[in-house]
């Protein structure tokens, strides 16, 4: 693949604020002539958005590798047919959540085996590795005080499981040192923006 852009993940455990930071980035490269788009898994397509309906709000028992697999299904549609064909336009893509939150969430979180899963996301995005990872790293308390009370399907897992989860995020952030940078968002949006701004800058030469 002739790829030119630049592929940016935002991951963190839910309420951790990437997504508002996600947004403050998009500004900064539109302000900077940088053409950038912005999405998110799961659901960003029309197909993964029915994708999402079941992930979140599906009623019944979801078996974990039926779970597994959704995620799977809606990563392998939106690399192939909204992220390669975004960055060979060169575009930068910020997108939230990505592979590592499979191996954070269903990996350490619900206990999965995390090599069969680092290869199953192998094989759903083609072999495609982002550029950059930000990693908003926050306790589980902050987390779920910010995230509110409106708590989703997954949401309502539990706090060891975010705490597994967490944990397993900052375990990638050690195995890929160069792709996963920390950032402590436990501090407040423009000091945490501050941090992101300056990552930012760098790696898209600004
Ligand atoms: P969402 O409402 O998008 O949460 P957030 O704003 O925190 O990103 O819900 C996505 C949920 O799906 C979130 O709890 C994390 C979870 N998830 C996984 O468990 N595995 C995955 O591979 C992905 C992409 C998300």
């Amino acid at each position: 693949m002739a790829k030119k852009g630049l592929f940016i993940t935002f991951e963190g455990i839910d309420g951790c604020g990437k997504t508002t930071q996600l947004e403050n980035v998009r500004k900064l490269l539109e302000e900077n002539g940088i053409e950038c788009v912005t999405t998110r898994e799961p659901g960003a397509l029309k197909l993964g958005s029915q994708i999402r309906e079941i992930l979140l709000h599906y009623d019944g028992v979801v078996a974990d590798n039926c779970e597994i697999f959704l995620f799977l299904a809606d990563r392998s549609q939106h690399v192939e047919t909204f992220i390669k064909p975004m960055l060979t336009e060169g575009k930068v893509v910020l997108c939230d959540r990505h592979t590592d939150s499979t191996i954070a969430y269903q990996g350490y979180g619900r206990g999965g085996d995390v090599q069969k899963l680092t290869e199953l996301n192998k094989i759903a995005t083609n072999g495609l590795v982002p550029d950059l990872t930000l990693l908003f790293d926050v306790s589980v308390e902050t987390g779920h005080e910010r995230a509110g009370k409106d708590l989703d399907r997954l949401e309502l897992a539990g706090k060891e499981f975010f705490e597994r989860t967490r944990q397993g995020y900052l375990t990638l952030s050690r195995q890929y040192p160069e792709r996963i940078k920390v950032i402590n968002a436990e501090k407040s949006k423009e000091s945490v923006y501050n941090d992101v701004k300056s990552l930012i800058m760098e790696i898209a030469g600004l």
